[in-house]
């Protein structure tokens, strides 16, 4: 659709992005990428199993298209993720003696160093041209008293793979944007744990300078409250946010399966995606970025999480026209 407004120009309060994952970049998303966004945040390309599949061997084949694309697009990128519990490769929890990790002094060295060694890599690769980092993501568990997920990465580490990724990506991109990405963080026994984190951690110096809120959510829920205490709780942290991953599951809990969108979700979904994007336009100094995470329903990771199933949470539909969630975005009266 060539006589649609283009989201990017009707949304100027802060840069609106979307994943891209694959080769969409030379199909039709491409275009619809290009005319409606400003920014593109690569699904899966910049994570470590994409990117060190094999210890200190770098490999740049998925991002490096899709950050030349932007380039000469004149569209910014995003990049997600440098740490991650997910699509991590073994190899990485692997000790020295060919065991898996434990929490010893030995094991904690090793991994801190491939730690140290995978961001400087990944970093410098792309300098400047990447000026925003999730430095970790989804390192938050509300069910430990410590509000510390029980990974890999925290069970040999501790903490201080947390305060080692920031403190390296702060030193090979200086002038970079550094997050803390999350999901459910308008859950508030979850926002508080990532509250208390973030505070913990500015407090000691280490440079996070923002916190990305996933917004994984579905036609009903959250409550608009909800994601406005979701906002409010970090605005007197003086840091940025930035809304990361958003889409909106027309699914309100695992059980249900539709063979195509009901009309009366799909009417729901317009209806939160527009009070969502009102209630981040009134933020235009502390959200500094919205992302969709995926362009069009054809290809969303929700058609296989959490069950495979056909869902629709996006802007524009399987034949990559605009939805009622598109209308809901664009003109909200
Ligand atoms: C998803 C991708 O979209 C999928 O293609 C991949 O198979 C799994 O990961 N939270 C995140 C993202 O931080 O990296 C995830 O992306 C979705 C949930």
């Amino acid at each position: 659709q060539t006589d649609i407004p283009s989201i990017k120009d009707v949304i100027t309060e802060f840069p609106v992005g979307a994943s891209i994952t694959g080769a969409e970049i030379v199909t039709e998303h491409g275009q619809l990428l290009n005319k409606h966004f400003d920014l593109v945040t690569p699904g899966n390309a910049l994570k470590w199993d994409a990117t060190e599949p094999t210890e200190n061997t770098f490999t740049y084949t998925q991002a490096d298209p899709l950050v030349a694309w932007a380039k000469a697009n004149g569209k910014a990128v995003r990049g997600h993720t440098f740490v991650w519990h997910n699509q991590t490769p073994a190899w990485v929890f692997v000790g020295a003696d060919g065991q898996p990790m434990t929490a010893t002094a030995e094991d904690k060295a090793l991994l801190l160093s491939r730690l140290e060694n995978h961001i400087r890599n990944v970093g410098a690769k792309y300098g400047t041209t990447i000026p925003v980092w999730d430095v970790v993501n989804e390192v938050i568990d509300e069910n430990q008293s410590d509000g510390l997920r029980r990974s890999n990465w925290f069970n040999i580490a501790g903490l201080d793979y947390i305060r080692t990724a920031f403190r390296v990506a702060r030193e090979v991109l200086p002038t970079a944007k550094l997050y803390i990405n999350d999901y459910n963080t308008n859950v508030p026994a979850k926002r508080d744990k990532l509250f208390n984190l973030v505070t913990q951690l500015k407090a000691e110096g280490v440079p996070i300078d923002g916190v990305g809120h996933q917004v994984h959510i579905n036609v009903s829920w959250p409550t608009l409250s909800e994601s406005k205490a979701m906002i409010d709780k970090f605005v007197p942290l003086g840091i940025d946010q930035q809304v990361t991953e958003m889409d909106v599951s027309i699914y309100t809990n695992s059980g249900e399966n539709f063979p195509t969108p009901p009309a009366d979700r799909l009417r729901q979904q317009a209806f939160m995606y527009r009070d969502m994007f009102a209630l981040f336009r009134q933020y235009p100094g502390e959200i500094t970025a919205v992302i969709v995470w995926g362009l069009a329903d054809d290809n969303t990771w929700l058609d296989t999480f959490p069950v495979t199933r056909k869902d629709a949470p996006l802007l524009f539909d399987t034949r990559l026209q605009a939805k009622d969630a598109y209308w809901g975005v664009v003109d909200p009266s």
